[in-house]
């Protein structure tokens, strides 16, 4: 695993794009060779990052207009860009490497490729999509549930919808659920991005919660979406997100009704065989805890059943496993690496 990928940032000097250059900076085959900020253009990365201090020690923030002349046969391009930018940016990465003759591949971590047509994105999002030619070359979906041979680029589906994923797909693909599914999660500061506002400044989140857009979320049709497209079924995903008082995490519960006959030895073996060579997920004993997660790629589930009633808890970063984490992932997926390259690290725990 000597090879070196480069690796094109977008919209890098967010919270999302940070994480992702922290945990390239132990990447043994992926390196940034271009890190694009319109607000930091020529600023070094390290200054607005102080924890990546000495890591890259020459890498600047640099401009969509001045990506590297020569970039090799292939690269990877990550867009941690808001939705709405994001799309323009990577047609306009794409754009730079064809005139390159370098072969891409693209995962997107914003809201801009998980829809199939611009139609179904302009209906959730309500603006025009920025690339709508590119759409169809995107899947959306996570890794641990791909079937069909690895996809050209990758819209991943989020952070929320990476806990509805995880705890979703093992009961819909052999239907052991009524298909209206609850779900309510806490998450922490961090996943509103590095813009102040009213409800991320620190005296409104520390040792405050406050539940945000009940059943209004984005995130329930995109995954309803996803869940549509990946079972053949029809599922109505039920969302409420509660702002959390901590930085980093998500945690997740999810409340459905097991069909007529089906148990909970049923329901536990098909998360277990479902997860049985991912490496990321684990079905574990007792209700996850964040501390056990948070810092790390990791996922944990836990099931509980009575009279009928299944609950399902999850445990995740939002900004690793949810984000830049699981965007590594689906991009050592997409270059043929292991895909635990660079993910390796364990949880802190008492971060
Ligand atoms: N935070 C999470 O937990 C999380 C989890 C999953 C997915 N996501 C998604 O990942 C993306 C990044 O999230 P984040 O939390 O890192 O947000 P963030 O801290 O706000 O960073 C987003 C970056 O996008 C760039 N940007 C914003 N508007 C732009 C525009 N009009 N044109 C070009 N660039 C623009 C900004 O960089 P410059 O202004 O410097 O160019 C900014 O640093 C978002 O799409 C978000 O929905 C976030």
């Amino acid at each position: 695993m000597s090879e070196s990928i480069p690796a094109i940032v977008l919209g890098g000097s967010g919270y999302v794009g940070g994480e992702l250059l922290r945990l390239l900076a132990s990447h043994p085959c992926i390196r940034p060779a271009a890190v694009v900020s319109r607000s930091r253009r020529h600023e070094a990365v390290e200054a607005v990052f102080p924890n990546l201090r000495g890591v890259w020690p020459g890498l600047r923030f640099t401009a969509i207009d001045d990506l590297p002349d020569t970039l090799g046969d292939r690269c990877a391009i990550f867009s941690t860009a808001a939705h709405g930018a994001s799309a323009q940016l990577v047609d306009r990465a794409l754009g730079a490497c064809e005139q390159r003759q370098c072969v891409p591949s693209v995962v997107d971590v914003s809201a801009d490729f998980r829809f199939r047509d611009a139609e179904a994105y302009e209906a959730v999002y309500g603006i025009e999509h920025g690339a709508p030619d590119r759409m169809q070359m995107f899947r959306s979906l996570l890794p641990e549930h791909a079937t069909i041979r690895k996809p050209r680029h990758v819209g991943h589906p989020g952070c929320f919808a990476t806990g509805m994923l995880l705890a979703t797909m093992p009961l819909m693909r052999p239907g052991l659920v009524d298909p209206r599914l609850m779900v309510s999660a806490v998450t922490g500061s961090t996943g509103a991005g590095r813009a102040p506002r009213p409800t991320t400044h620190h005296p409104t989140r520390h040792a405050n919660m406050f539940a945000y857009k009940p059943l209004a979320h984005r995130h329930a049709p995109e995954v309803e979406g996803i869940l549509r497209a990946s079972t053949g079924r029809g599922v109505q995903l039920h969302f409420v997100p509660t702002s959390g008082p901590f930085a980093r995490g998500i945690y997740m519960v999810l409340h459905a009704r097991l069909l007529d006959g089906v148990d909970s030895s049923q329901v536990r073996d098909a998360y277990a065989d479902h997860y049985a060579k991912a490496p990321f997920v684990h079905l574990v004993d007792a209700p996850p805890r964040l501390k056990d997660v948070v810092g790390s790629n990791h996922a944990r589930l836990a099931t509980a059943v009575n009279r009928g009633t299944l609950a399902v808890t999850v445990a995740l970063d939002n900004l690793v496993k949810g984000a830049a984490g699981g965007a590594i992932q689906w991009m050592n997926v997409l270059h043929e690496l292991p895909e635990t390259t660079g993910l390796t690290t364990p949880a802190a725990a008492w971060m």
